[in-house]
């Protein structure tokens, strides 16, 4: 299946994409956690992309509609794949139409996971992601049962530098004004499912499987 996320900042995207991913044996591609590690590794990418990031501003379609571009040549995305974080303007889009259409493929869902900005605060200020494999953890909803430590690979964990409480807060605005136009494109194209991402992380995850089995996943 060829599966996109689409949901504020906090609503749960990263988390429930390694659950569907690895339900549905697809790769979970997120754009936020590449430009995370080509930040960490120092890369031209990374250096590009850094200040929008900590701004919690879009790093600019260019940019990104070419890593996308790239990484969905790879191989093990050619039947199938999860987009988390991807497309988040109406531009990208578009343009991840024309690229999937020249692959003779197209888009079977778009989830949108549904939360309040107030549920968004809560749970960006409580995330802790692992720095070895990328498990996202919560100090309240989620902890991990050592302090500072994943439980998965023993990595050590850390606070994104853009889950201040302000960035947090114009990140929600970006959301709003760049983003939230794709919810009308989607359902106009009659792929959007709305899903209710409130409530433990299984149940949701149980939902959000159980939409994708009425498209066939
Ligand atoms: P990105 O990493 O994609 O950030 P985001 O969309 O703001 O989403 P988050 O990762 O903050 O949240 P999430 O929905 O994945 O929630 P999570 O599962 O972690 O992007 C970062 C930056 O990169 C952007 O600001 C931009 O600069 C750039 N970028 C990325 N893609 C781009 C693009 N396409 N174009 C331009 N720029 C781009 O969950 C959050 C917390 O809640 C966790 O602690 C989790 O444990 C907890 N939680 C999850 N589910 C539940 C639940 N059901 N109940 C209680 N707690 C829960």
């Amino acid at each position: 299946m060829r599966i996109v996320l689409v949901g504020p900042p906090g609503a749960g995207k990263g988390t429930q994409a390694q659950f569907i991913a690895s339900h549905l044996s697809i790769p979970k591609i997120s754009t936020g956690d590449i430009f995370r590690t080509n930040v960490n590794q120092g890369t031209e990418l990374g250096r590009e992309a850094r200040a929008f990031m900590d701004r919690g501003d879009l790093v600019p379609d260019t940019v990104t509609i070419a890593m996308v571009r790239d990484r969905l040549s790879e191989g093990d995305a050619a039947d199938g794949f999860l987009l988390d974080g991807f497309p988040r303007t109406l531009h990208q889009a578009k343009v991840l139409d024309e690229i999937l259409d020249e692959m003779g493929d197209k888009l079977d869902v778009v989830l949108e996971l549904v939360v309040d900005d107030d549920e968004v605060v809560r749970r960006l200020s409580g995330r802790r992601t692992c720095r070895q494999c990328g498990r996202v953890w919560h100090l309240d909803f989620d902890p991990p049962k050592v302090d500072g430590i994943c439980d998965q690979c023993i990595g050590e964990l850390f606070q994104r530098d853009d889950d201040r409480e302000e960035t947090i807060r114009h990140r929600l605005e970006v959301y709003a004004e760049q983003t939230a136009p794709l919810i009308d494109f989607y359902a106009d194209q009659g792929n959007l499912v709305g899903l209710d991402a409130t409530g433990p992380v299984e149940d949701v995850t149980e939902r959000a499987i159980g939409a994708l089995r009425r498209f066939g996943g």
